[in-house]
């Protein structure tokens, strides 16, 4: 017999939720390292075309098969394609969001710290080396992984209340929050002498930039920050009304997204242009441009304060949505207690997450090659796991589920009317799983060292 499941309580929560756990980290932090590494206008424009042709397919595609099966990322594949190997994709998808919270969490407790270095005033009057210095540091203390535990019990604790009273509550209240004074940024940072440059450097395309490493980034970067390709959606789907239209959700979810996405880009560049920093200083970007832009503003203090507490709720939407996917696994899999199995993973997730803090610190030895463990869990995920897991979703949909049952969950029992039904189908089973295959293909076959 089916165990009762919760559901999300309205519409609105169930986008709220999906994009509370899309809107993080990766679009604030991640997102302008990424474009600035890959020469700005020509990984937006790579980005862009990600996004309409395989993010949304994707986010779709993940919805479907969570609300068909009404399961965990693992259930759901057992359910829908009962005696074959596809549970393992699911089961993929549930270590990659292990290891993504594992170093995630790793930068969610910067974004504590930055509260705390804006409750006592420290970025006042200070210039771009001084913040520099701050934050180097703090990274080389023991603070990080005070932060870090801190932030891996705040997330734990939310989980343990469940989906409609934890999660949902939250999230409603506090992304348009986020929203809002991101926009006040925007226009603040666009104000700035030299601001332009910034501009032409995020939305000029340079061609002859985009090569297949820049191509791979935004395919890693568009599922990073979706939180597609691993089963979080399908998690999330999961938890979705019979009756809401799944095309109208998951596009207004991979929309906000990269609105967010966007508006962090039109802050930072500028600013970071405006101040002579370079669109390659990868974390610095945004832990230590924003503060600079706050410090120019009349009522700067509460701004940046505010700021960086909506960045680090924002950050633990997220970090929510990862221990969900592994939690709703191990309770619906497994039968272990709820409270159980949010306790352990986060035990296990924190150790795992302690050593990633500890390979970012000058002189650590916690490297492979000459890459950090953090970013070979970085890597290994966003560049790897999350594009195979999501090809492999894609074909599933199109090759083992069929048509006639994407068409009728999509459909709401024909319910619901779909103009363009036919083509999104196609688009998932051919369109999406090529393009996917081609970006993997062509990065190994062009950048063999
Ligand atoms: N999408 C989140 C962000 O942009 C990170 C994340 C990835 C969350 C994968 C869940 C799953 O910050």
């Amino acid at each position: 017999m089916e165990k009762q499941r919760e559901n999300f309580g309205s519409k609105f929560g169930v986008i709220a939720a999906a994009a509370g756990s899309a809107v993080g980290l990766g679009n604030i932090y991640r997102f302008p390292c990424e474009a600035g590494e890959n020469g700005g206008g020509a990984f937006l424009i790579v980005y862009l075309l990600i996004i309409v042709f395989l993010g949304i397919p994707l986010m779709l595609s993940e919805f479907i098969i969570g609300r068909r099966s009404h399961r965990n990322t693992v259930g759901a594949f057992k359910t829908l394609a009962p005696k074959t190997a596809w549970p393992i994709v699911g089961f993929v998808g549930v270590i990659s969001s292990f290891l993504i919270l594992a170093f995630y969490s790793t930068i969610a407790g910067w974004t504590l710290e930055c509260i705390y270095k804006s409750l006592i005033n420290f970025y006042h009057g200070k210039n771009i080396s001084e913040i520099e210095q701050g934050m180097t540091n703090f990274n080389n203390s023991f603070r990080p992984f005070i932060w870090q535990t801190l932030f891996i019990i705040l997330t734990a604790f939310i989980v343990l209340k469940g989906i409609e009273k934890g999660i949902e509550k939250y999230a409603k209240v506090l992304m348009p929050m986020l929203f809002v004074i991101l926009i006040i940024l925007c226009v603040k940072s666009l104000t700035l002498p030299n601001a332009t440059e910034g501009l032409k450097f995020f939305f000029k395309p340079d061609f002859s930039k985009i090569t297949p490493e820049v191509c791979i980034s935004a395919l890693g970067q568009a599922f990073f920050s979706l939180s597609v390709g691993m089963g979080v959606q399908i998690t999330y789907g999961s938890y979705i009304n019979k009756k809401d239209n799944l095309l109208t959700s998951s596009t207004s979810v991979v929309m906000t997204d990269t609105l967010v996405a966007i508006l962090a880009g039109i802050t930072i560049f500028p600013a970071a242009f405006s101040m002579g920093i370079s669109p390659k200083a990868g974390a610095g970007l945004a832990f230590n441009t924003l503060p600079l832009i706050f410090n120019q503003m009349a009522g700067g203090y509460i701004f940046c304060l505010i700021f960086f507490i909506l960045l680090a709720i924002a950050a633990l939407t997220s970090t929510i949505s990862l221990l969900e996917a592994s939690v709703a696994y191990f309770v619906e899999e497994h039968s272990i207690k709820r409270k159980k199995a949010t306790i352990w993973c986060a035990i296990g997730a924190l150790i795992v997450g302690l050593f990633a803090t500890l390979s970012l610190q000058d002189n650590s030895n916690i490297v492979i090659g000459n890459m950090s463990f953090f970013n070979i869990l970085d890597n290994l995920t966003a560049n790897i796991l999350m594009p195979v897991g999501g090809l492999l979703i894609t074909i599933f949909i199109g090759w083992q589920l069929k048509k006639t049952a994407f068409i009728d969950e999509l459909t709401n029992q024909g319910t619901t009317k779909i103009a363009l039904k036919n083509i999104i189908f196609f688009i998932i089973k051919y369109i999406a799983p090529l393009a996917i295959v081609t970006i993997i293909v062509g990065r190994l076959v062009f950048n063999i060292k």
